[in-house]
């Protein structure tokens, strides 16, 4: 039996410690909104922060965050849907398909988390890490850089 920070809770599940942590999230706790995409680190759906970090859970094996880091999905970044990010989404009316947008939407927390007031040109390069098939990479500039205009940073 592992133990994991996520969300604020500790959980505890019943998986091997090489499990990528995109499974145990997906599977054992039921937080769908991380998806799974390529399966190889490479495009971004499975995004979650680790102590504030953007990472990739398709790739991270849970023994990686049984000591306490702090884990953060979708639905753990805010309590009422309210992170700058999300109502910047909303402003910005980001989403196509919605399939990428929960690991967009926590990658661009993590380059907030780090740098607050990132210049249009650190949003589109940290941005191109993810990928969209939809191609609403424009949306997505433009509401990263709604919400770094945004006062209010929880
Ligand atoms: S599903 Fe994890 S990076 Fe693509
Ligand atoms: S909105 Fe469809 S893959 Fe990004």
């Amino acid at each position: 039996m592992l133990t994991i920070n996520i969300n604020g809770s500790e959980k505890q599940v019943d998986v091997p410690g090489d499990t990528h942590l995109l499974w145990v999230v997906r599977e054992h706790l039921g937080l769908t909104g991380t998806k799974f995409s390529c399966g190889i680190g490479a495009c971004g759906a499975c995004t979650v922060q680790i102590d504030g970090k953007a990472m990739r859970s398709c790739i991270t094996p849970v023994s990686a965050v049984t000591n306490g880091q702090k884990i953060t999905t979708i639905e753990g970044l805010s309590t009422d849907n309210d992170h700058p990010l999300q109502r910047a989404w909303i402003e910005a009316q980001v989403p196509q398909c919605g399939y990428c947008q929960s690991g967009q939407i926590m990658h661009a927390a993590g380059l907030l988390n780090e740098n607050p007031k990132p210049s249009k040109a650190q949003i589109v390069e940290h941005m191109s890490a993810n990928l969209c098939r939809c191609g609403t990479y424009m949306r997505i500039a433009k509401a990263v850089e709604i919400a770094s205009e945004s006062d209010t940073k929880d």
